[in-house]
């Protein structure tokens, strides 16, 4: 019992290191190569991530990606923080993976080291993550995009997956979300064409929810951050995990699991101070509990 405590003791030392660690990482920025990290809006309660590999419009290397990763992994740690955006340049969101990495990969290599499986981060954060997309959104740029719970997009933007020009297909995703997202016909066409989509046919087609002139787009994207931020951090969850669920389960089975996460936000003090706050007509102070 002795030995389970000290080594319960030693793991939550590790986790608070780490987790200064963390705060240290985005305060400053600095042993980022790739990305840049911190915090906005009035509350400092949304994580921003902006991919800075300029001169190869954020193609998607392997260290950028693991980058990506820690970020989220920080912000997640945050208390803080209740949405995070993640952002390109104006000229580029991310032109895909990056293909000078992959050019000689061999099958033995990918398949061995299961290549790309570190992606999945982005979608298995539980805060929820805005992608802000200005300029290209392309092969693992769009899904990297897709992998995000709301997709804004710059009235510049161009979505595509052009891998068949390569000699390959989507790997990250793309030809599952994409599908869901936009329906088979489009899919289908962006996919084995490799021809991109604007803004505002992504916007027609369900992909995006909705464009802004280029030099707003951060700044609404961050409003939006703000706007989620402010709700119950663990009622907020419990919707994301709601929506995502309509993408795994059967009607009957993602209504079930809807009505037991609603049943649950009863036993949380934030779904009663909600209630009572709106009875008393004043505004809600949730505590995240
Ligand atoms: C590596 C890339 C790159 C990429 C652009 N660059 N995209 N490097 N990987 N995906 C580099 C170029 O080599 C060039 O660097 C610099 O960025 C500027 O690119 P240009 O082509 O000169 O710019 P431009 O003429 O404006 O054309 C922009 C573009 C084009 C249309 C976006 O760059 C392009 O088609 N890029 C590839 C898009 C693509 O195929 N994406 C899918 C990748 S496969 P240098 O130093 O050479 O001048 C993929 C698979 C995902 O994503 C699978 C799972 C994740």
């Amino acid at each position: 019992m002795a030995m389970f405590f000290r080594s319960a003791s030693l793991v939550v030392r590790q986790a608070t290191a780490l987790s200064l660690a963390g705060a240290r990482r985005y305060s400053t920025g600095a042993p980022y190569q790739y990305i840049l990290v911190e915090k906005k809006g009035e509350k400092q309660d949304v994580g921003f991530i902006q991919l800075n590999r300029p001169k190869a419009l954020n193609a998607l290397c392997d260290g950028l990606m693991k980058e990506v990763s820690q970020a989220l992994d920080a912000f997640e740690e945050d208390s803080q923080v209740g949405a995070i955006v993640i952002t390109g340049s104006e000229k580029a969101f991310a032109a895909g993976a990056d293909i000078k990495e992959m050019q000689n990969r061999t099958f033995q290599e990918c398949y061995s080291g299961n290549f790309l499986s570190h992606w999945n981060k982005v979608s298995t954060v539980k805060k929820p993550v805005i992608a802000a997309v200005n300029g290209f959104a392309l092969g693992g740029g769009c899904e990297l995009a897709m992998m995000c719970d709301i997709i804004y997009a710059g009235e510049k933007a161009q979505f595509g997956q052009p891998e068949i020009l390569l000699g390959t297909i989507p790997g990250a995703g793309g030809t599952q979300r994409l599908t869901r997202a936009v329906g088979k016909s489009l899919a289908m066409e962006m996919v084995l064409t490799g021809d991109r989509v604007s803004a505002q046919e992504a916007k027609q087609s369900g992909l995006v929810s909705k464009v802004f002139p280029i030099d707003q787009l951060v700044p609404e994207a961050i409003k939006c951050g703000e706007k989620i931020a402010a709700h119950s951090k663990i009622i907020v969850a419990m919707g994301k995990e709601a929506v995502n669920a309509a993408f795994e389960l059967t009607l009957t089975e993602g209504n079930r699991l809807e009505k037991r996460l609603f049943h649950s936000t009863f036993a949380t003090d934030d779904r009663k101070e909600g209630m009572t706050a709106f009875v008393e007509k004043r505004k809600a102070s949730f505590q995240d509990k």
